[in-house]
């Protein structure tokens, strides 16, 4: 087996199949400090694909499972694929899902998938003048990747301009700046679905609650996420078949429409609105923190999982989950998401509680383990109700350390 990726995502991922009977050896590129612990790690970076691919071929790795979204955009499925070697994953095309968020839009239009009214540009004064066509606040959002800091929300029109101009002309962010889209701002409740996708059948994993704010009350600057929780409450059976019938039969139809040969998770943004769910956006691969409180809840043997997606022959029954509520807190470097330091010493990990779930994300074990990025760790635990896990999760945080540390203290409320 082979992980590639370095987060708190990826530790859940190898975790998980470090319990299946299947699985023999594990390996993660390039892994971090926690990962260590039950995998080996190697140097190579998630986008170097040749050394990627040279590496599956020479340990004839049985599956791989790529974590971050640029491999994928980058086609790291296609060339294993065109090597015979099994990869879960979207190829590249299946890909532009998330790597393009105008592509994106384009299919959600074409399926009549409900989501934000929008127009696409890639001329500052056709954008300008486009504004008109909305009111506000409205979103502006760079077409390509960026990290989850292209997509500026603007309550008037200098705000808008300041946000189109960044992006286009400046290129704040590079060349996924080179096109934009402007939206329809959505009022309502956030909810992650992650889905299986085997080509022939779409499956919703547990949902989830993501807590993107950096500060509690959502307030403070976007991150990548600092904390979640699972079950996502909003996401109730009424609503559930709302939206089988209104998204995931109507995604499903495109995928195959459109020959996007998609096997792998697709990951569904919602936003729930007085009007029912509209879709933000998708993301083809797993979630990070989503990963993290719902690989917890599956009680099936993901190494099946991912091998029959991959097959298009998962279904519903192969997914067996724990009914109890999983809750997961982000510990961060003093300074995140700006500039901060790496190379802090993390200590008391060893008296957590065994019942504790530790997934690490920027980690580096030298002689001790220690901190080498933003997000540093991702403390996770099941219990009955989320109140209780919340409960266990902050009295086990109490022991960690680390010089900065900084964590959202109302996960789970
Ligand atoms: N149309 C919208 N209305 C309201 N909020 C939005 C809208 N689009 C995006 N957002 C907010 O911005 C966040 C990031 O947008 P998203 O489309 O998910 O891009 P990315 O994850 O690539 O940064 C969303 O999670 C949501 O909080
Ligand atoms: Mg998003």
């Amino acid at each position: 087996m082979l992980v590639i990726g370095n987060g708190a995502r990826e530790h859940a991922i190898v975790w998980k199949l470090a319990q299946s009977s299947k699985v023999t050896k594990i390996f993660s590129a390039p892994g971090n400090g926690g990962i260590e612990q039950l995998a080996q790690c190697i140097d190579i970076q998630v986008t170097d694909i040749d050394n990627l691919l040279y590496f599956a071929l020479k340990e004839n790795i049985e599956l791989t499972v790529v974590g971050p979204e640029c491999a994928l955009v980058e086609g790291i499925v296609d060339k294993f694929r065109e090597k015979g070697l099994k990869i879960f994953g979207p190829c590249k095309k299946g890909a532009m899902l998330e790597g393009s968020k105008r592509y994106s839009k384009e299919f959600m239009t074409k399926y009549e998938i409900p989501t934000a009214r929008y127009a696409s540009y890639n001329k500052l004064g056709d954008a300008l003048e486009g504004l008109k066509e909305f009111t506000f606040p409205l979103v502006v959002k760079a077409d390509g990747l960026a990290s989850g800091k292209g997509v500026v929300i603007c309550n008037n029109r200098e705000e808008a301009c300041d946000a189109i101009k960044s992006m286009i002309t400046d290129r704040k962010f590079g060349e996924a700046g080179r096109e934009i889209i402007i939206e329809e701002f959505l009022q309502g409740i956030e909810a992650s679905l992650m889905c299986l996708v085997d080509g022939n059948k779409i499956i919703p994993l547990e949902s989830a609650r993501d807590y993107k704010r950096l500060l509690d009350n959502d307030d403070g600057p976007n991150t990548g996420g600092m904390g979640c929780v699972s079950p996502n409450k909003i996401l109730d059976l009424k609503l559930m078949s709302e939206i089988k019938i209104e998204i995931l039969d109507k995604v499903l139809k495109g995928l195959q429409n459109e020959k996007l040969d998609f096997k792998g998770i697709l990951f569904i943004g919602l936003m729930i609105t007085a009007n029912g769910a509209r879709v933000l956006e998708f993301n083809v691969r797993f979630g990070d923190p989503e990963t993290e409180v719902v690989l917890p809840r599956l009680e099936s043997d993901i190494v099946d999982i991912f091998l029959k997606t991959i097959d298009g022959t998962i279904c519903q029954e192969e997914l067996r989950w724990s009914p109890k509520s999983c809750v997961c807190t982000v510990l961060a470097s003093e300074g995140y998401p700006e500039a901060y330091e790496k190379g802090r010493d993390i200590s008391g990990l060893e008296g957590v509680d065994r019942d504790i779930l530790v997934f690490h994300a920027g980690t580096k074990k030298e002689n001790c383990i220690r901190t080498n990025g933003g997000r540093v760790l991702a403390v996770a635990a099941l219990a009955d109700e989320i109140d209780h896990g919340r409960k266990k999760i902050y009295e086990n945080i109490n022991k960690i350390h680390f010089q900065g540390i900084q964590y959202r203290k109302d996960i789970g409320i």
